[in-house]
């Protein structure tokens, strides 16, 4: 498609139209996404989820009338994010992300050209199907989908060559990009073996149904192979499957917790902050009744440092960074660092 025609079909705007969810469902099943390969070529190129009257599959992204349905559900979602309405960021960082990430024309043709874009839906009547709720799964099990605002679909393994940690910030040569923030060591930052996820949204008209379950039990049980050998399930689909081990998010704080309920595991010592400079001021912080609060009482309202101290994992693993969680209780007391990202894993088995 040339490039006049796709930013007509996939504009890069910020999307708040709820009816773009409703899709012809002849255009949901032409965009599909049929993997040759797949062990079971002939089956439909998605599943349907008896007894719920929902269907999932893999669709190609850049489909217009599909690109537009996912950035309504993940921009909607989104606005509630604002500061002015709640939520834990600024209207200019969440317009940015909406802009850039997930407009149209972001969902088609920036993370979604990386990874498996996963559609939930339900059929509203003969024609048209409602989008329900969407995941972004990385295809490589290498892929971080974003690093800062100035990378995305980094490879793993060529981390330390491909990003620049010594670039400046702006035009101060002595001011560096990468001394806003504190991460893990770059060979630390995700890991091995677990697809990275983003955007996993359900749709606002449809929360506290438990839809985000079955969409994870469905993800698990059709589509990630080590769970379906070890659970003997047929392959029902001729689409991928994901053979990592797991999922991995790079989660806003406000997340973990519900995160936590879905089955999702804190990854020990992997989170990062921002470092506040006098040349870098990070935007004021306001609790949910619209009071100013520091760092320090920002880092506390998700429990740190006190969810390091004097504990150990539930589980040992090797995923866990506990050598770094004296760093991470250090950065929670240091009055210039602000919580930015935990990390979390979701075990296939
Ligand atoms: C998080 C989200 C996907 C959950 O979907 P949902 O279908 O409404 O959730 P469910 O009804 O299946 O609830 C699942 C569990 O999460 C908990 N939960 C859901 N939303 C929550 C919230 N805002 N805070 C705390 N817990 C929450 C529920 O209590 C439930 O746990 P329980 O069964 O132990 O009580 C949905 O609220 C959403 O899209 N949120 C905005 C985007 C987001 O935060 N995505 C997650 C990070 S990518």
């Amino acid at each position: 498609m040339d490039v006049a025609l796709a930013s007509q079909t996939t504009p890069r705007l910020i999307n708040l139209t709820a009816d773009d969810r409703f899709v012809p469902t002849e255009v949901l099943r032409r965009s599909y996404i049929h993997y040759p390969e797949s062990q079971n070529p002939s089956a439909p190129p998605f599943v349907t989820l008896e007894g719920e009257g929902l269907e999932l599959g893999i669709v190609h992204s850049d489909v217009p009338e599909i690109a537009r349905g996912v950035s309504s559900l993940l921009t909607r979602s989104l606005e509630d994010a604002k500061d002015q309405h709640g939520g834990h960021l600024p209207a200019r960082i969440v317009e940015r992300v909406q802009l850039d990430i997930i407009s149209p024309h972001g969902v088609a043709h920036l993370w979604g050209t990386e990874g498996h874009r996963f559609v939930l839906s339900r059929a509203v009547d003969r024609t048209t199907s409602e989008m329900v709720a969407t995941m972004l799964v990385a295809r490589r099990k290498g892929t971080i989908f974003f690093f800062t605002g100035r990378y995305n679909n980094v490879r793993h393994s060529t981390i330390e060559e491909t990003v620049d940690f010594d670039q400046p910030a702006g035009t101060n040569p002595e001011q560096k990009w990468f001394a806003q923030f504190a991460f893990p060591k770059p060979i630390d930052f995700k890991p091995l073996a677990f697809h990275h996820i983003a955007n996993f949204v359900v749709a606002k008209e449809h929360r506290g149904k438990r839809l985000s379950r079955v969409f994870l039990d469905a993800l698990l049980a059709k589509y990630a192979r080590d769970r379906m050998v070890a659970c003997g399930n047929p392959i029902e689909h001729s689409q991928f499957l994901l053979c990592g081990r797991g999922f991995w998010q790079i989660g806003d704080p406000p997340w973990l917790v519900r995160m936590e309920r879905l089955g999702f595991e804190l990854r020990w010592g992997a989170e990062s902050f921002f470092i506040e400079h006098d040349w870098a001021r990070l935007p004021a912080i306001h609790d949910e009744q619209g009071h100013a609060i520091s760092n320090l009482d920002y880092n506390r309202t998700f429990r740190l440092p006190e969810r390091y101290q004097g504990t150990a994992p539930d589980r040992p693993s090797p995923f866990h960074l506990t050598q770094r969680v004296p760093e991470v209780i250090r950065l929670s007391q240091d009055p210039r660092a602000k919580l930015q990202y935990f990390q979390a894993m979701f075990h296939f088995t």
